[in-house]
């Protein structure tokens, strides 16, 4: 490893080692890969096999190889292609400045499919204007795959990128700096750092998501990460998505909906219809063979959309009238005029 990766590995446990009163041992946990790791099952060759340990930049071609099939694609129209297009192009420019080479047979289909549904289905509908996308916070960001389309389709995006496992946060890091847009990492300004809402990348742990304010973001994103984490903390998280997202923000998952939960039985879709967020989209499409993973949009739910699909007292009481009026030949209403004449 070079130098200046096993400087970042170091500040990232020193960072760790200072915040630990903040960082309880079950939010810095990836419950699934301490499972396998236990169990001493191990990847095969040439992908990352232990999330715990820092390998350096290497260690980012072995997480694109975990994407280890074409993946079906039911959109396969021109809006994807182009977006496969330009993630193979920052792909290529980020592995060669960090002395690797990418994969490009099997790239568009694995990678850069992966890259281009989770940036086209958040945008794919038209939505109202406070609800357009301005600050996405991606959580459980793998290498920081997400960060390619997002940031360099749309420059004033800020884009906040969340992890708590070191693999994953050092090639964070890695990819962040490669892809050559502002970017801030927490673990670089250690006790001074401090959040700001700008075009580019703020990387945060995910011990530290109370420096996010309230209320500013448009987006979460959760793709294949809350079924493989422990109930208590998904319950934290998804108390923070709330707070961080704007009244209206959305919270876009991507996952197998708990076919595949290898963790506890935590039901994510039955948490979040009872405790302020409404679904807004769910693809109907089958799982794995269409698409990998089931993207659902929830949103925090804001109360004048609730109240504007809600009958009021007034309204019920309207209909109540016609309905008797209707009953009765139109002889209530008749008689009601009558009444009101005579007065
Ligand atoms: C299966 S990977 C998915 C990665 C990424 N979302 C993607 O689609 O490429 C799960 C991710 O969750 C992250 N993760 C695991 N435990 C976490 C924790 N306690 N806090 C935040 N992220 C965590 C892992 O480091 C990894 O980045």
């Amino acid at each position: 490893m070079r130098p200046e990766e096993q400087a970042l590995e170091a500040r990232f446990h020193e960072a760790l080692r200072k915040d630990r009163s903040r960082a309880p041992e079950w939010m810095t946990r990836w419950d699934y890969q301490e499972g396998l790791k236990k169990r001493k099952r191990t990847y095969e060759d040439g992908v990352v096999s232990d999330f715990f340990t820092f390998g350096g930049a290497p260690d980012l071609l072995k997480w694109m190889s975990w994407f280890r099939t074409d993946y079906p694609d039911y959109i396969q129209d021109e809006r994807i292609t182009a977006l496969v297009d330009a993630s193979r192009v920052n792909d290529e420019r980020i592995t060669r400045s960090l002395g690797l080479e990418l994969d490009k047979v099997v790239y568009d289909k694995r990678v850069g499919l992966n890259n281009a549904h989770d940036h086209l289905l958040p945008r794919s509908y038209p939505v109202p204007e406070r609800a357009r996308i301005r600050t996405v916070l991606d959580f459980g960001a793998g290498y920081g795959r997400q960060a390619n389309l997002w940031t360099t389709q749309d420059p004033d995006l800020c884009y906040i990128g969340m992890d708590a496992i070191v693999n994953s946060y050092c090639l964070q890091h890695l990819y962040y700096k490669g892809l050559g847009v502002p970017f801030t990492d927490y673990i670089d300004q250690q006790g001074t750092y401090q959040f700001e809402h700008k075009g580019g990348i703020q990387h945060i742990p995910t011990w530290r998501s109370d420096l996010i304010p309230d209320g500013s973001v448009d987006l979460v994103m959760c793709v294949q990460v809350l079924p493989e984490l422990n109930s208590r903390l998904v319950r934290h998280m998804l108390g923070e998505f709330k707070r961080v997202l704007k009244p209206g923000g959305a919270f876009y998952i991507r996952d197998h909906a708990y076919t595949w939960k290898p963790t506890d039985s935590f039901d994510v879709e039955q948490y979040l219809a009872g405790n302020g967020f409404d679904l807004e989209f769910r693809a109907h499409i089958i799982n794995d063979v269409e698409i990998h993973g089931i993207p659902r949009i929830w949103r925090k739910v804001l109360p004048e959309v609730i109240a504007s699909r809600t009958r009021t007292w007034k309204q019920k009481l309207e209909q109540a009238v016609v309905d008797v009026d209707t009953m009765t030949g139109g002889g209530f209403k008749r008689t009601m005029r009558k009444l009101k004449g005579s007065r």
